[in-house]
Protein backbone atom coordinates (compact mmCIF):
# COMPACT_ATOMS: atom_id res chain seq x y z
CA UNK A 1 0.00 0.00 0.00
CA UNK A 2 1.42 3.24 -0.93
CA UNK A 3 1.76 6.38 1.71
CA UNK A 4 -1.38 8.15 -0.15
CA UNK A 5 -3.84 5.19 -0.31
CA UNK A 6 -6.93 4.80 2.05
CA UNK A 7 -6.96 1.97 3.84
CA UNK A 8 -9.98 0.08 3.74
CA UNK A 9 -10.83 -3.28 5.18
CA UNK A 10 -12.77 -5.89 3.37
CA UNK A 11 -16.84 -6.03 4.63
CA UNK A 12 -18.84 -8.91 4.96
CA UNK A 13 -20.29 -7.96 1.57
CA UNK A 14 -16.87 -8.55 0.08
CA UNK A 15 -16.83 -11.90 1.40
CA UNK A 16 -19.76 -12.67 0.20
CA UNK A 17 -18.76 -11.45 -3.10
CA UNK A 18 -15.97 -13.84 -3.01
CA UNK A 19 -18.48 -17.17 -3.52
CA UNK A 20 -16.83 -18.97 -6.60
CA UNK A 21 -13.42 -16.98 -6.58
CA UNK A 22 -10.13 -17.04 -5.60
CA UNK A 23 -10.32 -19.14 -2.28
CA UNK A 24 -10.24 -16.93 0.93
CA UNK A 25 -7.59 -16.80 3.50
CA UNK A 26 -8.29 -16.54 6.96
CA UNK A 27 -6.15 -17.03 9.94
CA UNK A 28 -6.94 -16.35 13.73
CA UNK A 29 -4.95 -13.72 15.56
CA UNK A 30 -5.28 -13.10 19.32
CA UNK A 31 -2.50 -10.21 19.87
CA UNK A 32 -1.64 -7.09 17.93
CA UNK A 33 2.13 -7.78 16.68
CA UNK A 34 0.82 -11.24 15.12
CA UNK A 35 -2.85 -9.05 13.55
CA UNK A 36 -0.17 -7.42 11.62
CA UNK A 37 1.80 -9.87 9.88
CA UNK A 38 -1.89 -11.62 9.60
CA UNK A 39 -3.79 -8.40 8.03
CA UNK A 40 -0.73 -8.24 5.07
CA UNK A 41 -1.84 -11.58 3.93
CA UNK A 42 -5.00 -12.60 5.09
CA UNK A 43 -8.95 -11.50 4.11
CA UNK A 44 -10.22 -12.43 7.42
CA UNK A 45 -8.57 -12.27 10.75
CA UNK A 46 -10.69 -13.89 13.55
CA UNK A 47 -10.21 -13.93 17.02
CA UNK A 48 -11.30 -17.05 18.08
CA UNK A 49 -11.88 -18.42 21.27
CA UNK A 50 -9.21 -21.04 20.71
CA UNK A 51 -7.18 -17.74 22.51
CA UNK A 52 -8.27 -19.85 25.42
CA UNK A 53 -6.45 -22.82 24.74
CA UNK A 54 -3.47 -21.14 22.75
CA UNK A 55 -3.29 -18.16 24.53
CA UNK A 56 -4.67 -18.89 28.16
CA UNK A 57 -3.68 -22.89 29.01
CA UNK A 58 -7.29 -23.91 28.69
CA UNK A 59 -7.73 -27.31 28.13
CA UNK A 60 -11.06 -26.30 26.02
CA UNK A 61 -13.07 -23.35 25.09
CA UNK A 62 -15.92 -23.16 27.74
CA UNK A 63 -13.97 -21.42 29.83
CA UNK A 64 -13.51 -18.35 27.22
CA UNK A 65 -15.40 -15.47 28.71
CA UNK A 66 -16.89 -12.23 26.74
CA UNK A 67 -13.97 -10.02 28.89
CA UNK A 68 -11.76 -12.12 27.37
CA UNK A 69 -13.06 -11.88 24.32
CA UNK A 70 -13.22 -7.91 24.19
CA UNK A 71 -9.63 -7.63 25.43
CA UNK A 72 -8.09 -10.05 23.10
CA UNK A 73 -10.29 -7.87 19.93
CA UNK A 74 -8.93 -4.17 21.14
CA UNK A 75 -5.52 -5.63 20.68
CA UNK A 76 -5.94 -7.53 17.16
CA UNK A 77 -8.02 -4.64 16.10
CA UNK A 78 -4.94 -2.22 16.58
CA UNK A 79 -3.03 -4.68 13.95
CA UNK A 80 -5.72 -4.29 11.35
CA UNK A 81 -6.15 -2.31 8.05
CA UNK A 82 -7.17 -4.50 5.27
CA UNK A 83 -8.77 -7.87 6.14
CA UNK A 84 -12.31 -8.42 7.88
CA UNK A 85 -12.12 -9.03 11.36
CA UNK A 86 -14.48 -10.89 13.51
CA UNK A 87 -14.45 -11.98 16.90
CA UNK A 88 -15.39 -15.08 17.70
CA UNK A 89 -18.95 -15.09 20.56
CA UNK A 90 -17.63 -17.18 23.48
CA UNK A 91 -19.92 -19.86 25.16
CA UNK A 92 -22.60 -18.98 27.18
CA UNK A 93 -22.30 -15.69 25.58
CA UNK A 94 -25.51 -15.93 23.18
CA UNK A 95 -27.06 -19.59 23.73
CA UNK A 96 -29.90 -18.13 25.74
CA UNK A 97 -32.04 -15.96 24.07
CA UNK A 98 -31.64 -13.93 20.72
CA UNK A 99 -31.87 -11.08 22.67
CA UNK A 100 -28.88 -12.17 24.89
CA UNK A 101 -26.88 -12.55 21.68
CA UNK A 102 -27.65 -9.38 20.74
CA UNK A 103 -26.40 -7.96 24.17
CA UNK A 104 -23.41 -9.68 24.14
CA UNK A 105 -22.57 -9.47 20.06
CA UNK A 106 -23.19 -5.45 20.25
CA UNK A 107 -21.04 -5.50 23.09
CA UNK A 108 -18.46 -7.17 20.98
CA UNK A 109 -18.63 -4.52 18.34
CA UNK A 110 -18.95 -1.53 20.13
CA UNK A 111 -15.81 -2.57 22.57
CA UNK A 112 -13.07 -4.14 19.81
CA UNK A 113 -14.22 -2.25 16.92
CA UNK A 114 -14.83 -5.50 14.92
CA UNK A 115 -17.03 -5.73 11.73
CA UNK A 116 -18.60 -9.11 12.41
CA UNK A 117 -18.91 -12.06 15.25
CA UNK A 118 -18.77 -16.01 14.87
CA UNK A 119 -20.80 -18.34 16.53
CA UNK A 120 -21.46 -21.70 16.51
CA UNK A 121 -23.85 -24.39 15.66
CA UNK A 122 -26.83 -25.10 13.36
CA UNK A 123 -30.34 -24.99 13.28
CA UNK A 124 -30.61 -24.51 16.98
CA UNK A 125 -29.24 -21.14 16.64
CA UNK A 126 -30.59 -20.19 13.18
CA UNK A 127 -33.84 -17.65 14.66
CA UNK A 128 -30.02 -16.38 16.84
CA UNK A 129 -28.68 -15.21 13.38
CA UNK A 130 -31.71 -14.09 11.98
CA UNK A 131 -32.11 -11.71 14.48
CA UNK A 132 -28.32 -10.48 15.19
CA UNK A 133 -28.49 -9.78 10.88
CA UNK A 134 -31.50 -8.09 11.16
CA UNK A 135 -30.12 -5.53 13.79
CA UNK A 136 -27.18 -4.80 11.80
CA UNK A 137 -24.86 -7.75 13.08
CA UNK A 138 -23.02 -9.51 10.46
CA UNK A 139 -22.43 -13.38 11.59
CA UNK A 140 -19.80 -15.97 10.36
CA UNK A 141 -21.77 -19.32 10.96
CA UNK A 142 -19.35 -22.32 12.05
CA UNK A 143 -20.71 -26.27 11.87
CA UNK A 144 -19.05 -29.23 11.59
CA UNK A 145 -17.00 -29.87 14.70
CA UNK A 146 -18.01 -26.67 16.92
CA UNK A 147 -15.72 -26.81 19.91
CA UNK A 148 -18.25 -25.17 22.18
CA UNK A 149 -20.13 -28.86 22.27
CA UNK A 150 -17.08 -30.81 22.73
CA UNK A 151 -18.67 -32.70 25.63
CA UNK A 152 -21.76 -33.36 23.23
CA UNK A 153 -19.26 -34.93 20.92
CA UNK A 154 -17.19 -36.76 23.29
CA UNK A 155 -14.17 -34.86 21.71
CA UNK A 156 -12.75 -33.34 18.85
CA UNK A 157 -13.76 -36.24 16.72
CA UNK A 158 -14.68 -35.76 12.53
CA UNK A 159 -18.10 -34.92 12.07
CA UNK A 160 -20.54 -36.00 9.69
CA UNK A 161 -19.65 -39.88 8.63
CA UNK A 162 -22.59 -41.87 8.08
CA UNK A 163 -26.00 -40.54 9.29
CA UNK A 164 -24.94 -37.32 10.50
CA UNK A 165 -24.02 -35.56 7.23
CA UNK A 166 -27.80 -34.85 6.61
CA UNK A 167 -28.08 -33.06 9.79
CA UNK A 168 -24.77 -31.10 9.39
CA UNK A 169 -25.59 -29.86 5.78
CA UNK A 170 -28.90 -29.11 6.99
CA UNK A 171 -27.65 -26.65 9.96
CA UNK A 172 -25.23 -25.17 7.10
CA UNK A 173 -28.45 -24.51 5.11
CA UNK A 174 -30.08 -23.13 8.40
CA UNK A 175 -27.76 -20.44 8.82
CA UNK A 176 -26.96 -19.77 5.46
CA UNK A 177 -30.73 -19.29 5.14
CA UNK A 178 -30.75 -17.05 8.37
CA UNK A 179 -28.23 -14.21 7.16
CA UNK A 180 -24.93 -15.77 8.34
CA UNK A 181 -22.64 -14.11 5.33
CA UNK A 182 -20.33 -17.08 5.71
CA UNK A 183 -20.16 -20.36 7.47
CA UNK A 184 -16.84 -22.46 8.99
CA UNK A 185 -17.18 -25.76 8.71
CA UNK A 186 -14.71 -27.53 10.59
CA UNK A 187 -13.38 -31.24 11.04
CA UNK A 188 -15.76 -33.05 8.23
CA UNK A 189 -14.85 -35.23 5.51
CA UNK A 190 -14.13 -33.96 1.83
CA UNK A 191 -17.25 -34.89 0.10
CA UNK A 192 -19.91 -33.40 2.74
CA UNK A 193 -17.88 -30.12 2.75
CA UNK A 194 -18.15 -30.29 -1.12
CA UNK A 195 -21.77 -30.57 -1.48
CA UNK A 196 -22.45 -27.84 1.82
CA UNK A 197 -19.98 -25.28 -0.54
CA UNK A 198 -22.40 -26.49 -3.75
CA UNK A 199 -25.26 -25.66 -2.17
CA UNK A 200 -24.64 -22.69 -0.48
CA UNK A 201 -24.65 -18.96 -1.86
CA UNK A 202 -22.43 -17.70 1.08
CA UNK A 203 -18.75 -18.93 1.21
CA UNK A 204 -18.12 -21.51 3.34
CA UNK A 205 -14.36 -21.74 5.14
CA UNK A 206 -13.21 -24.95 5.60
CA UNK A 207 -10.92 -26.06 8.49
CA UNK A 208 -10.25 -29.85 8.31
CA UNK A 209 -12.37 -29.85 5.71
CA UNK A 210 -10.40 -29.59 1.99
CA UNK A 211 -9.53 -27.56 -0.31
CA UNK A 212 -13.20 -27.88 -1.65
CA UNK A 213 -14.18 -25.08 0.72
CA UNK A 214 -14.76 -21.28 -0.84
CA UNK A 215 -11.40 -20.69 1.89
CA UNK A 216 -9.36 -21.70 4.71
CA UNK A 217 -8.97 -20.71 8.16
CA UNK A 218 -6.40 -21.95 10.17
CA UNK A 219 -5.68 -21.69 14.38
CA UNK A 220 -2.31 -19.43 13.92
CA UNK A 221 -0.51 -20.69 16.48
CA UNK A 222 -0.88 -24.17 14.90
CA UNK A 223 0.26 -23.62 11.67
CA UNK A 224 3.74 -21.80 12.98
CA UNK A 225 4.37 -24.72 14.63
CA UNK A 226 4.23 -23.35 18.60
CA UNK A 227 3.44 -26.41 19.86
CA UNK A 228 5.26 -29.44 20.23
CA UNK A 229 2.44 -31.74 21.07
CA UNK A 230 -0.32 -32.65 19.83
CA UNK A 231 -1.76 -31.04 16.23
CA UNK A 232 -5.05 -32.52 14.35
CA UNK A 233 -4.17 -34.19 10.83
CA UNK A 234 -5.48 -30.61 9.67
CA UNK A 235 -3.15 -28.91 10.27
CA UNK A 236 -0.21 -28.29 8.32
CA UNK A 237 2.74 -26.11 10.13
CA UNK A 238 4.91 -23.56 7.47
CA UNK A 239 7.30 -22.76 10.44
CA UNK A 240 8.99 -24.60 13.58
CA UNK A 241 8.50 -21.47 15.96
CA UNK A 242 8.36 -23.15 19.34
CA UNK A 243 11.55 -25.24 18.08
CA UNK A 244 13.40 -22.21 17.33
CA UNK A 245 11.80 -20.36 20.54
CA UNK A 246 13.17 -23.39 22.44
CA UNK A 247 16.94 -23.33 21.34
CA UNK A 248 16.73 -19.27 21.28
CA UNK A 249 16.00 -19.64 25.22
CA UNK A 250 17.91 -22.64 25.74
CA UNK A 251 21.37 -20.22 24.23
CA UNK A 252 20.40 -17.26 26.50
CA UNK A 253 20.26 -19.64 29.36
CA UNK A 254 23.99 -20.82 28.70
CA UNK A 255 25.33 -17.68 28.14
CA UNK A 256 23.72 -16.10 31.02
CA UNK A 257 24.73 -19.04 33.08
CA UNK A 258 28.24 -18.33 31.51
CA UNK A 259 28.16 -14.59 31.48
CA UNK A 260 28.98 -14.29 27.87
CA UNK A 261 25.63 -12.47 28.10
CA UNK A 262 25.70 -9.40 28.01
CA UNK A 263 28.46 -9.20 25.50
CA UNK A 264 30.39 -5.45 25.25
CA UNK A 265 27.90 -4.64 22.48
CA UNK A 266 25.04 -4.52 24.54
CA UNK A 267 26.73 -2.67 27.45
CA UNK A 268 26.25 1.40 28.24
CA UNK A 269 29.98 2.63 28.33
CA UNK A 270 30.25 5.42 30.63
CA UNK A 271 33.28 6.91 32.39
CA UNK A 272 33.54 5.48 36.03
CA UNK A 273 32.84 8.31 38.23
CA UNK A 274 35.72 9.47 40.01
CA UNK A 275 35.49 8.28 44.07
CA UNK A 276 34.97 11.40 45.84
CA UNK A 277 37.57 12.73 48.40
O1 LIG B 1 -11.76 -20.43 17.76
C1 LIG B 1 -11.25 -20.55 16.66
O2 LIG B 1 -10.06 -20.31 16.47
C2 LIG B 1 -12.10 -21.02 15.56
C3 LIG B 1 -11.45 -21.31 14.24
C4 LIG B 1 -10.42 -22.31 14.33
C5 LIG B 1 -12.44 -21.58 13.18
O3 LIG B 1 -13.25 -21.13 15.73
Amino acid sequence: MSATSVAKALTPPDIVARKGQAPLVCLTAYTTPVARIADRHCDVVLVGDSVGMVLHGLDSTLGVTLDMMVMHGKAVRRGIEHALMVVDMPFGSYEESPAQAFRSAARLMAETGCAAVKLEGGEAVADTIRFLTARGIPVMAHVGLTPQAVNVFGGYKVQGLGNSAARILADAQAVAAAGAFSVVIEKVAEPLAREITAKLAVPTIGIGASAACDGQILVVDDMLGMFTQFQPKFVKRYAELGVAADAAMAAYAKEVRERSFPGMEHVYAGAAKAPSA
